[in-house]
């Protein structure tokens, strides 16, 4: 079991795990999952204390198995046990004309999908700023929220601008999920000080680059092409190309790896305590390829130590070498919208 600063009142129906158990990692392209294995190997998760599920309509099967858990859940523990998990999905439209039908339907795929009867958060995605629909689909969102088939409103992938937009407009949002991690750091830019001031949360992704931010890349070649495994580790490479290099990654990686050995932690978890303790900031989502890899003994020992200021000033030290990439890219998502 993890201790409990280990979790967050995320509102007040909601005590999320801080970090979360992402499922992209089941939708093709990271290693191919066996649902049996997968629904045995969340039943480890919850029992580790790792609660909470982020996931999306996109992903693969990860709704469904989502659903068969919580009836395993039932039909092993009873009904009362679902109570400990949450399970956080999102909505990806094409743009175009919203309407109370469009959205409503797709809401209704995810509660039967997931066999919820309201979505703990709903997490909404657009593509495309100059088509302001978005607030339509947030506006019917609201009322399926208010008819009780939403729980929570959240976002992911907003710039700071549009987040804007959508409090000014109204609409209640608890959190936004966006990159975040040593490697990109552009939530500090605007968001962080944004969500502060309306209490939003952010969820963060990438935190541990799709595992180059570990002891498995210190020291080790650049890989590249097939070497790159999974789609994941293709993303954030090409981010840390981005942001500096694999030389200046590897300068990253000692000086994590001196901080870890100092706490008698590792890497990742200097990476995710990191992330963490930054303002705003609710959970670190870190992907899991269930029944593939698994790194629940490892991730706990993140809520067992804490970073020092001079941990912090070392990690700051490498950070300044690095190229801009709010100049480079733009602010939060904006890697999805060029
Ligand atoms: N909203 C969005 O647009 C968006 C985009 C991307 C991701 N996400 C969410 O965020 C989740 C995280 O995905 P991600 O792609 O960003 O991956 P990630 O969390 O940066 O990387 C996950 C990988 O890191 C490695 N890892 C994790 N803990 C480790 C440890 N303690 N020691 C060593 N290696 C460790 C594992 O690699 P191995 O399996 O190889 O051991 C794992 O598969 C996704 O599942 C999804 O829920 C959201």
């Amino acid at each position: 079991m993890l201790p409990t600063n280990s979790y967050l009142q995320f509102t007040p129906d909601l005590k999320i795990c801080r970090i979360l158990n992402g499922m992209w990692q089941v939708s093709g392209g990271h290693g191919r999952i066996d649902p049996k294995a997968a629904i045995q190997t969340m039943f480890k998760y919850i029992d580790a204390g790792f609660t909470t599920w982020d996931l999306a309509d996109h992903y693969g099967p990860a709704e469904d198995l989502i659903g068969e858990f919580r009836r395993q859940v039932i039909a092993t523990r009873g009904q009362a046990a679902l109570a400990n998990i949450q399970a956080f999905t999102k909505w990806v439209p094409r743009p175009g004309k919203m309407t109370k039908k469009i959205v409503e339907d797709s809401i209704d795929i995810s509660l039967r999908r997931m066999d919820v009867e309201s979505l703990d958060l709903m997490q909404f995605h657009w593509w495309e700023y100059q088509d302001k629909n978005y607030l339509d689909a947030l506006k019917y969102m609201a009322e399926l929220q208010t008819e009780g088939k939403i729980k929570h409103l959240a976002l992911t992938n907003f710039d700071t601008e549009n987040l804007q937009i959508i409090v000014e407009a109204g609409i209640k949002i608890v959190s936004n999920q966006v990159q975040f991690s040593l490697v990109d750091r552009r939530p500090e830019v605007n968001m962080i000080q944004f969500c502060q001031q309306h209490d939003i949360k952010l969820l963060t992704y990438g935190t541990v680059c799709g595992g180059l931010l570990s002891e498995k890349y210190l020291g080790k070649p650049e890989p590249r092409g097939l070497s790159l495994t999974t789609v994941s580790l293709k993303k954030y490479k090409n981010m840390v190309d981005a942001w500096g290099g694999w030389l200046l990654l590897q300068e990253l990686l000692s000086t994590l790896k001196s901080i870890a050995d100092k706490h008698k932690v590792s890497i990742p978890n200097v990476a995710v305590r990191y992330i963490l303790d930054k303002p705003a900031v609710g959970g670190v989502i870190v992907g899991a390829r269930l029944g593939i890899s698994e790194h629940l003994a490892d991730n706990a020992k993140v809520f067992n130590f804490n970073l020092d200021a001079e941990d912090l000033k070392k990690i700051d030290a490498v950070s300044e070498k690095s190229r801009d990439l709010y100049e480079l890219i733009g602010d939060c998502g904006d890697e999805y919208r060029r």
